[in-house]
């Protein structure tokens, strides 16, 4: 069986009050729901602690971000070895955010990448095309080489740490949805790109979807083949709404 994994990301909102009551929020959604999923919440860096100081051992930590360098004069950094002090296991990388607007290229996010498999955090890796690159029918080849590049050096036994997030741009905090049948395409792509590098793992490897994400359509996206939970940004911010969300995945 493979692992679901729902996580919130809050991107750039809240404050310590925010944080404090959504970790203690999300903490009681997941002792009602007692899911088989993962559930993670993403807040701000500097909201970390008041997260990490309010939430139950059942709810996960994840960064929205990480350098790529282990420590030294690379002013504004965070490095992996400062949030596993928080507990926080996982993070994001090479989000469309980070990728549009602060200039992740392929080749940081494949360093980012790297960094988090030698330490131990499991890289939650986004993949996505934008409208343009999906009418002009390129979908495909773009995911493939965000992919390729995110992951091609990776051994096996690293690969088993990685997360994929299928994220089309278009449906980013615009309120549109990848059908169903158009996001299980890409994430059944994925698999099969994944398991192009390493068979086993590809069974195995959560491939979530994010992108709009709310109560009303996460039951049937997770109930594709592949689809397998949801990075979760909008939503993930109101408590009712991210609790109908852990529902549906069960
Ligand atoms: P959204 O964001 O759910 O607000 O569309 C998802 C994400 O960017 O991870």
């Amino acid at each position: 069986m493979r692992r679901k994994v729902v996580a919130g990301n809050w991107k750039m909102n809240g404050n310590r009050q925010i944080a404090k009551d959504l970790a203690v929020g999300v903490s009681k959604i997941v002792e009602r729901l007692n899911s088989s999923a993962e559930i993670l919440v993403a807040p701000p860096f500097v909201l970390m602690t008041d997260v990490a100081e309010n939430v139950s051992s059942s709810v996960n930590l994840a960064a929205q971000d990480v350098s790529s360098y282990d420590n030294g004069a690379y002013t504004g950094e965070v490095s992996v070895d400062m949030l596993s002090e928080f507990g926080c296991a996982y993070s994001i990388v090479g989000h469309s955010e980070r990728r549009a607007l602060f200039g992740d290229t392929d080749e940081v996010v494949a360093a980012k990448v790297a960094k988090c498999v030698e330490k131990n955090v499991q890289p939650i890796v986004c993949v996505g095309e934008t409208l343009e690159e999906r009418e002009s029918g390129k979908t495909l080849e773009v995911i493939g080489g965000q992919l390729h590049s995110a992951l091609e050096k990776l051994t096996g036994d690293e690969l088993e740490k990685v997360i994929v997030a299928y994220e089309p741009v278009w449906a980013i905090g615009t309120g549109k949805t990848a059908t169903p049948e158009q996001a299980q395409e890409v994430h059944e792509f994925i698999r099969g790109e994944v398991a192009a590098l390493d068979e086993a793992t590809a069974s195995v490897m959560p491939i979530i979807y994010g992108g709009s994400v709310n109560a009303g359509n996460a039951k049937s996206l997770f109930a594709m083949a592949d689809i397998d939970g949801g990075l979760v940004g909008g939503a993930s911010l109101k408590l009712e709404e991210f609790e109908e969300i852990c529902k549906a995945i069960g």
